[in-house]
C-alpha cells in the first residue's frame, strides 16, 4: 500500500539521489506523485541532470511506464550552501518545504577530519542545514544509521543516540555527529531520523548499484574461497575462521523495503519528529551469510578455473581478518534494534525475510555484474531532453 498523504505542500529536496537507496527513493516518491527536487553533484563527464535522467529512465524501462522528472539542482554537499547559486537558492526557498538528507560517504576509516567520511557526513550535513536555514525549510528528514549505536549490545531504543558507547569505525562516529547536529538545529520545526541497518540489494531482483557492507564480505569471499577446500564455511569451521558464535546474527535490510518505508514515513505528517529503526525484525545468522557466499562463489567455479585448493582455515582466517581490517566489526553479533516507532507507522509494510534463497539472489547479482564494473544506470545519450537544471549549465 502506498501512502496517499503528502508530507509537504511544496517540493521535497532530496540529497544522495544517485546512490543505491536514493535511486529507489526517487522511484517510490515519483510513483507516489511527490513533487521532488534533488541536489546532485556532476561527474567528470556527466551533468547532474544527465545522471538523474539515467536513473529515471532505468525505472521507466523496468516499470514500463512514464515517470515525472524531479527538478535537478547541481551541487556538492562539500561546498557552502551545497554549491547552490543564488538562482537555485531562490528556487529552493520558493518551492521546497522539506528536506530528505540521504547523501553520505560510507568510507569506514578516516582519521583525518578534513577527509571522508567527515567531509561529507559532518561538513555536508552542516551545509545542508545551512540550506534549510537560508531557504526557511522547517521539516528535516535525516538518514542516519542504526549503527550510531556503535559496539553496543542488548537492546537499542530508537531514541538512544550518544550514551557513552564505543564505536567500530569513523563512519559510525561521523554519523552520530551528524545526527546530533541535525537534532540540535533550532531553526527546524521537526527532525525525523531514519536509521537503516545494513542495506543490501533488492529482495525481488537482487539488484544493487553500490557495493558496501555485505558486498565487501562477498567480494573477499569471491577472491579467497577458491583457494580453500569446499565446506570451509560450515557451522563448525566458521567459528574457527570468523571467530563468531553459532547464534550471532547481522541485521540486513533490502533496499526496496527501506525505500518503501522511508517514502511512507516522509509523506506521513504524523510521523514527523520521531526516530525510526529501519531494521529487520528477523536478522540473518552469520553462518547463513557465510554459507551463501561460499555457495555462490563455488557455483561459478568451473573445473578449468578452479585453482589448487591448498590453503586451510587458518590461512583463510588470516587473510579475511587482515583484509577486512575496519570491517571487523561487521563480524560481531548485532544488538536488538527496538522498532516501536517503525512498527507503529509501517505495519502495512513488513520487512522481507532475507533467507538463504534471497541472499543467494543478492550474491548472484553482484558476482554476475562483477561488483559494479559497468554503471548500473547508464547515461542516456539520445536526444530526449531532461527537465532543465536549476542553477547550472544544461550540459550533458
Ligand atoms: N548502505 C548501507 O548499508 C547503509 C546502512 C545504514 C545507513 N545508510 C545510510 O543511507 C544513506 C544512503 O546510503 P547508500 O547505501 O545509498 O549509499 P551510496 O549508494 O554510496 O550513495 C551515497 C549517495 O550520497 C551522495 N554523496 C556522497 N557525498 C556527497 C557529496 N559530497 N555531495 C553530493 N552527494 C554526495 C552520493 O553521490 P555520488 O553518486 O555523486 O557519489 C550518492 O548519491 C546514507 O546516509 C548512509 O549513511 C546506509
Amino acid at each position: 500500500m502506498r501512502s496517499t498523504s503528502s508530507s509537504t505542500s511544496g517540493s521535497l529536496l532530496l540529497t544522495g539521489g544517485t546512490g543505491l537507496l536514493g535511486s529507489y527513493v526517487i522511484r517510490d516518491l515519483l510513483l507516489d506523485g511527490c513533487d521532488l527536487a534533488v541536489v546532485v553533484r556532476r561527474e567528470r563527464k556527466n551533468s547532474a541532470a544527465a545522471r538523474i535522467e539515467a536513473i529515471v529512465r532505468f525505472w521507466e524501462d523496468l516499470l514500463g511506464k512514464r515517470l515525472p522528472r524531479p527538478t535537478v539542482l547541481e551541487g556538492d554537499l562539500n561546498a557552502p550552501l551545497c554549491g547552490l547559486d543564488a538562482e537555485a537558492m531562490r528556487w529552493v526557498a520558493d518551492h521546497c518545504t522539506g528536506i530528505l538528507h540521504n547523501a553520505a560517504s560510507l568510507t569506514f576509516r578516516g582519521p583525518d577530519r578534513e577527509q571522508e567520511p567527515w567531509k561529507s557526513n559532518v561538513g555536508g550535513t552542516t551545509n545542508v542545514l545551512a540550506v534549510a536555514k537560508a531557504a526557511g525549510i522547517r521539516h528535516f528528514h535525516h538518514v542516519s544509521t542504526a549503527y550510531v549505536c556503535g559496539l553496543r549490545s542488548g537492546t537499542v531504543r530508537e531514541d538512544d543516540l550518544d550514551v557513552g558507547q564505543e564505536f567500530g569505525n569513523d563512519y559510525e562516529r561521523s554519523k552520530v555527529e551528524a545526527e546530533r547536529m541535525v537534532r540540535d538545529a533550532d531553526h527546524l520545526d521537526t527532525v525525523t531520523v531514519l536509521r537503516p541497518s545494513i542495506i543490501v540489494g533488492d529482495s525481488r531482483t537482487g539488484f544493487t548499484s553500490t557495493y558496501h557492507g555485505f558486498y565487501v564480505i562477498l567480494r573477499l569471499g569471491h577472491t579467497l574461497l577458491p583457494h580453500v577446500p569446499w565446506g570451509i564455511m560450515s557451522r563448525s569451521a566458521i567459528v574457527q575462521v570468523l571467530g563468531t558464535c553459532d547464534e550471532d546474527t547481522k541485521n540486513l535490510v533490502p533496499v526496496d523495503w527501506v525505500s518503501a518505508a522511508m517514502a511512507h514515513i516522509v509523506q506521513t505528517p504524523a510521523a514527523r519528529g520521531r526516530t525510526f529503526h529501519l531494521t529487520n525484525p528477523r536478522p540473518v545468522p552469520i553462518e547463513t551469510i557465510a554459507r551463501t557466499v561460499e555457495e555462490a562463489v563455488r557455483a561459478r567455479l568451473t573445473a578449468a578455473q578452479g585453482p589448487e585448493q591448498r590453503q586451510d582455515g587458518s590461512w583463510l582466517a588470516e587473510k579475511l581478518l587482515g583484509q577486512m581490517d575496519v570491517y571487523k566489526t561487521y563480524l560481531r553479533d548485532d544488538p536488538v534494534f527496538d522498532r516501536t516507532n517503525t512498527n507503529s507507522v509501517t505495519s502495512h509494510l513488513p520487512c522481507p525475510e532475507l533467507d538463504a534463497a534471497t541472499l543467494r539472489k543478492l550474491a548472484d547479482f553482484a558476482i554476475d555484474n562483477e561488483f559494479g564494473r559497468q554503471p548500473a544506470f547508464p547515461i542516456v545519450t539520445d536526444a530526449a531532453r531532461p527537465r532543465p537544471t536549476v542553477g547550472a549549465a544544461p550540459s550533458a
